[in-house]
């Protein structure tokens, strides 16, 4: 590929990425209208979109030379597969693509930059066609809910059936599509260890204005059958931990949390273990009782829970956690596995950095923000304090960011 001709093409796209990626998917949707067919109703948020392809783009072109390019993209074609796409389609969206291109290099664009971008399209489309012919798994999973339980108005633990059998490892999330809100995919976290019969658990939070996390939570019911995606994501623990580990969960970022703890009393290790869980109030520490049978199924785990004081504003919670943290020591000896909101995770691994836990001991998924169905990932005061009600929100009472 002629990495040198879309490096520089590509810079120049991304500073025009908003024109885009509204030219990319206009054109798209106005030459194929079954391919509009294919993307959710609500697909309407272009900078979510522009976030998500340019991720993408940026992706393929800054690992050009990358051995792992190819396995990436082979199993992006094969998850693709759940959104029904097919070789033909592919040809659609590289013709919208490169028609994209060109209209936003406007003076850059020449025959060599047109040929780079061909010759680089199609060896994608190639590697994730492939990844897609060679899949030998179902495109998803059919999974028959056979439990609901709602935590109050915003979280709901979902039991599936998945048929077949949907493999994954405890700390993994899967994403997940009802036909209440058709075409419409999210990440969830699995929530336990696996069991026997393969039965699973979603933890699902309810984001005010998402249709599908709110269809989970207060709609479906058992009987009915959600599909699911492959299991993705890398914050798994190793067969034999040789270090004390502390694990930092916000909310549902419980539910990996929860899985591999399961998972670890199987077989209790001999490492000091820590659990820190954040709750914007007692109320939304929906597991409590799990979390101390965990306790005496692990003698070495010590928990902490952390919620702001009663009658204190929410946020007092950040200042708690900080405290918590900052008060134990020997964190450059610790493995932390955190789990949460995206900024929630980015503030708390400044924080450990800071106590000394080495970077690459510092082990989270980066779950796309788009996987939340905002535009912006929410910040942990501000997931403390917009939600589940808005009006609650008093920005006079916004305490300074922690240091
Ligand atoms: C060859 C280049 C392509 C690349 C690099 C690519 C990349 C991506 C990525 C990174 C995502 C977001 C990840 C996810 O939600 O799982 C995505 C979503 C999606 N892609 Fe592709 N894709 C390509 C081709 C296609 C084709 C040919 C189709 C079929 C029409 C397609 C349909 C979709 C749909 C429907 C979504 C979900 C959108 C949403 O939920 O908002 N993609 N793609």
């Amino acid at each position: 590929m002629d990495a040198k001709n879309l490096q520089s093409s590509f810079a120049v796209v991304e500073r025009r990425a908003e024109h885009a990626v509204k030219f990319f998917y206009s054109h798209l949707f106005w030459h194929n209208p079954a391919i509009r067919a294919m993307f959710p109703d609500s697909f309407t948020d272009m900078e979510r979109q522009r976030d998500r392809l340019f991720a993408a783009l940026t992706h393929v072109v800054s690992r050009l030379d990358d051995e792992t390019l190819l396995p990436y993209l082979r199993d992006l074609g094969r998850d693709h597969r759940k959104f029904l796409a097919r070789p033909e389609h592919y040809a659609a969206v590289g013709a919208s693509l490169l028609a994209a291109l060109a209209e936003a290099s406007g003076e850059h664009w020449n025959q060599d930059v047109e040929k780079a971008w061909t010759e680089a399209y199609s060896l994608i489309a190639d590697a994730m066609m492939e990844g897609a012919a060679a899949g030998t798994d179902p495109p998803w999973w059919n999974a028959k809910i056979i439990r609901h339980l709602q935590y109050g108005s915003d979280i709901a633990v979902i039991t599936l059936r998945p048929d077949p059998p949907l493999p994954y490892r405890p700390g993994q999330y899967v994403s997940v599509s009802s036909e209440r809100v058709p075409t419409t995919w999210r990440t969830y976290s699995l929530g336990n260890a696996p069991r026997p019969d393969h039965t699973l658990d979603l933890h699902v939070s309810r984001i005010e204005g998402g249709r599908l996390s709110t269809a989970l939570v207060r709609d479906v019911a058992p009987g009915e059958t959600l599909r699911l995606g492959s299991a993705s994501g890398s914050m798994t623990i190793p067969h034999v931990l040789t270090q004390p580990l502390s694990l930092i969960a916000a909310g549902t970022g419980w539910a990996p949390v929860r899985a591999i703890l399961e998972d670890l009393a199987q077989r209790p290790p001999e490492v000091d273990l820590r659990l820190f869980v954040v709750a914007r109030d007692t109320a939304h520490l929906y597991d409590r009782p799990y979390i101390e049978e965990l306790g005496r199924r692990l003698p070495g785990l010590s928990t902490t829970y952390i919620t702001p004081a009663p009658g204190q504003h929410r946020n007092q919670a950040t200042d708690r956690l900080v405290t918590a943290l900052s008060n134990r020591g020997l964190w450059h000896a610790q493995d932390v596995y955190l789990s949460g909101p995206p900024l929630f995770i980015e503030e708390t691994a400044m924080l450990l950095e800071r106590l000394g836990t080495a970077p690459d001991r510092i082990f989270h998924d980066a779950v796309p923000a788009a996987a939340t169905g905002r535009t912006r990932p929410l910040g942990f005061r501000e997931w403390f304090l917009r939600r589940p009600d808005p009006q609650w929100h008093n920005p006079a009472a916004r305490a300074p960011r922690h240091p």
